[in-house]
């Protein structure tokens, strides 16, 4: 019998820069694996005011140049992704602190981790919010979203024997 895949949801604020970047690199991540098949890869915001809306120009633009195309609609997290998901990974600490609050017990919390948490070469605990920023904030979270989901990836492929 097939296995059950392994559900990730990556969670930022408004569901349309950093979450969807993760969401994007990870899916690649996972084909480039050959693992395709054995994951569910969404993401989802605490916010609402972008529901519906394509991830942000600026993010689809450099997810383009890296050769990954960001598909995503942004939607609200709520409390019933704790039973959709089997690793729910925030870009910073208020998303962490928002998911928490709509956990109902040790269970939902215990999958709740951030993602840089993954990247053991990282000192910083968040991804900088870059939608107020520069060009510049949207390469960086490139970045951070690369390095963090590649150590995911080897936490998940460690834990699951895949
Ligand atoms: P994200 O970025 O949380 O990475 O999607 C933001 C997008 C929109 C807003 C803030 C952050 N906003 O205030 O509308």
């Amino acid at each position: 019998m097939a296995e059950p895949p392994i559900r990730i949801c990556f969670v930022c604020l408004g569901n349309i820069c950093r979450s969807p970047t993760a969401e994007g690199v990870m899916k690649l991540l996972v084909e480039e694996a050959k693992l395709g098949h054995r994951f569910v890869v969404e993401s989802a915001g605490t916010g609402a005011y972008h529901v519906g809306e394509k991830a942000d120009a600026r993010s689809r633009a450099e997810a383009l140049r890296r050769g990954v195309k960001l598909a995503s609609l942004a939607r609200l997290f709520t409390a019933e992704d704790f039973e959709s998901f089997d690793y729910i990974v925030p870009m910073d600490s208020k998303n962490e602190r928002d998911i928490l609050r709509l956990a109902r017990t040790p269970a939902d919390r215990a999958k709740v981790a951030r993602l840089r948490s993954y990247d053991r070469a990282s000192n910083h605990p968040d991804v900088p919010d870059p939608y107020f920023g520069g060009a510049n904030g949207f390469v960086d979270v490139y970045d951070i979203c690369a390095a963090g989901c590649a150590g995911l990836l080897a936490h998940v492929r460690e834990k699951h024997k895949l």
